[in-house]
C-alpha cells in the first residue's frame, strides 16, 4: 500500500496561518475522498503560543467556509524536518529560519512556499494577518484555499 503523503504547513505563530491552511487542504481532501492518503499538520517556528487554538479571527473566517479548527499551537521540531514529506512555509522569514535548521539538501528540497502554488501567480506569500483586522483574515483563508488546490494540482491529485 502506498504511504500517506505527510504535509507540514509552518508559519510564525501557528495561530493564524498555518493552522488555516491545515484546515483548507484536510477541507479540499477530504472533499476528494483522499483522506485516508494525507497527513496534514501545522506548526510554528516561536512557540509564543504553544497550546493555543488558532486565534480567534482565523477561527471565524475558517467557519465561515464551513471548516471547523480544533488545532493546538505548537513549535516545530527537528523530528518535523525529517518525518514530513513537504513542508509549507508562508513567508521568507519562515523559509529563512527553516532552512537555517539544517544543512541537509535532502531537507532543504522539501522547503517551499506555500504561495508559490496560488493561481493569480501572484507573490509566493500569505501575508502575516496578526495585527490587521478580520478582512485580512477572510483573506488569508481565500489565499491558502487557492494555493491548496494549486498544491493538489501540482502532486497530481
Ligand atoms: P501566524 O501569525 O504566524 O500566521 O500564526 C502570528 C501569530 C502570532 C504572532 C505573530 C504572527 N505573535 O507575534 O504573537
Amino acid at each position: 500500500m502506498k504511504e500517506k503523503t505527510k504535509v507540514l504547513f509552518i508559519c510564525l505563530g501557528n495561530i493564524c496561518r498555518s493552522p488555516a491552511a491545515e484546515g483548507a487542504l484536510k477541507n479540499l481532501v477530504h472533499q476528494k475522498k483522499l483522506t485516508h492518503s494525507f497527513e496534514i499538520d501545522s506548526c510554528g517556528t516561536s512557540g509564543y503560543h504553544d497550546g493555543d487554538l488558532p486565534d480567534p479571527r482565523t477561527r471565524k473566517a475558517a467557519e465561515k467556509r464551513g471548516i471547523h479548527l480544533t488545532h493546538k499551537s505548537r513549535k516545530l521540531t527537528t523530528n518535523d524536518l525529517n518525518y514530513f514529506d513537504y513542508l509549507l512555509v508562508m513567508d521568507e522569514n519562515n523559509f529563512k529560519d527553516v532552512m537555517s535548521l539544517t544543512r541537509d539538501t535532502k531537507i532543504q528540497e522539501k522547503i517551499f512556499l506555500f504561495g508559490q502554488f496560488r493561481s493569480d501567480k501572484g507573490e509566493p506569500i500569505v501575508p502575516d494577518p496578526y495585527y490587521k483586522t478580520e478582512p485580512a483574515f477572510d483573506k488569508v483563508q481565500d489565499l491558502v484555499e487557492d494555493c491548496s488546490r494549486g498544491f493538489l494540482n501540482f502532486l497530481g491529485v
